[in-house]
């Protein structure tokens, strides 16, 4: 006769969020009313920017790539994501970059969620950069130019339509087959897609460009006479040490706009300028401290790194989600001794 193992106590399950359930979330709710919800979620979060805990992320750098952890609190919440970024990863078979998270209560120190954040970070990144965009790219802007057409490409084109009613597209990618597949995707979801044979068609006649490719050296996606007066430039791509995609000649000619300062002067475009080029602060935008778009030939520049307040916003978000839902799972997580101080005897429980 078997004995019957006592189960945990409701404190042992931590809400963890797979990619099953977060590809589900996104499609229960719509890819572009989950980017606008966190897009909301974000700025909420930027117009509290002093509240936060910050700090640069800290990365540990190989030839391959990089594995970094982002983390920040508030008074409520401490989070942090784990992430790679592995340039060649994509051609053997793997994503190039791959991510969780997890967000915790101050109070105890307990985990609150476990996230997958491979999806979710791709949703950050896309909600991030429309929301950027609505305080800086032109108010008209209908046509988008997108240099790299890999995981992200269609995450960002989603976000924009949604938040800032981009219908165009424009795609380039080294890569053909890249291309195709993002043109499939778009197509499918109504967009009008032109496919170019490169950057400099790409660019023709849009608003908006964003550059979103993986190398892992200094690279000119785009070159000084690529960019127009006016343009909003959304640049992803460069986001490490070593890894740009912007000739600097651009940066110079642009109003330069950052998350973290003190975090994108070592990982952003802005790495290849004097460590005091003026850069603003996009927080200060949101709250109305200072300004975006002055006038209409103005190029403004998004130098988007990726920052940890992004991804809390995101763990909070999706926390506050799937509470009261079944896009989760309960993970036997945590120990729960009957006794705080009995851990030892806990392990008796598990004796067969
Ligand atoms: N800023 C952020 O918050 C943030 C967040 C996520 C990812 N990223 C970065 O965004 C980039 C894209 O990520 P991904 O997941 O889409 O990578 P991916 O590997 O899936 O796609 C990158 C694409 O860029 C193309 N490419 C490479 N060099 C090119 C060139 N010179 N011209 C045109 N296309 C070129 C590749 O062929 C590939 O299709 C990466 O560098 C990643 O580190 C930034």
């Amino acid at each position: 006769m078997t004995t019957q193992r006592p189960l945990p106590s409701a404190l042992a399950y931590v809400p963890f969020v797979s990619v099953d359930n977060m590809m589900r979330l996104v499609n229960h709710l719509g890819a572009e009313t989950l980017l606008t919800e966190l897009a909301d979620y974000i700025e909420a979060d930027f117009k509290r920017w002093p509240e936060f805990d910050k700090t640069p992320r800290i990365a540990s750098h190989s030839a391959d790539g990089v594995i970094e952890l982002m983390p920040t609190a508030d008074r409520e919440n401490y989070g942090f994501k784990y992430v790679n970024g592995h340039p060649a990863n994509m051609k053997r078979g793997f994503q190039t970059v791959t991510a969780f998270g997890v967000l915790s209560s101050v109070a105890n120190g307990y985990p609150v969620l476990l996230s997958e954040m491979t999806v979710l970070t791709a949703l950050r990144t896309a909600a991030t950069s429309a929301l950027v965009a609505r305080y800086l790219a032109p108010r008209d802007a209908t046509v988008m130019a997108m240099i790299g057409n890999g995981a992200q490409c269609e995450f960002q084109a989603m976000a924009f339509r949604a938040i800032c009613g981009i219908t165009d597209l424009r795609l380039y990618d080294i890569d053909p087959a890249a291309t195709d597949k993002a043109a499939r995707n778009l197509e499918a979801e109504g967009f009008a897609v032109t496919r170019c044979a490169s950057g400099e068609e790409a660019v023709q006649g849009a608003q908006i460009i964003t550059t979103c490719t993986a190398d892992k050296q200094y690279a000119t996606i785009l070159t000084d006479n690529m960019v127009g007066a006016g343009v909003h430039i959304n640049a992803i791509g460069g986001d490490c040490p070593g890894k740009t995609e912007l000739h600097a000649d651009i940066l110079r000619r642009s109003d330069i706009f950052v998350e973290y300062p003190e975090q994108t002067r070592i990982e952003g475009e802005i790495q290849q300028l004097d460590p005091d080029h003026p850069v603003t602060e996009l927080w200060q935008v949101m709250r109305g401290e200072a300004e975006g778009r002055r006038e209409p030939r103005q190029i403004t520049l998004f130098d988007s790194v990726g920052f940890a307040i992004e991804d809390f916003s995101a763990l909070r978000y999706v926390s506050d989600l799937v509470r009261d839902t079944a896009f989760f799972e309960p993970l036997d997580m945590l120990a729960d001794p009957d006794d705080p101080r009995d851990l030892f005897g806990m392990l008796r429980r598990a004796v067969d």
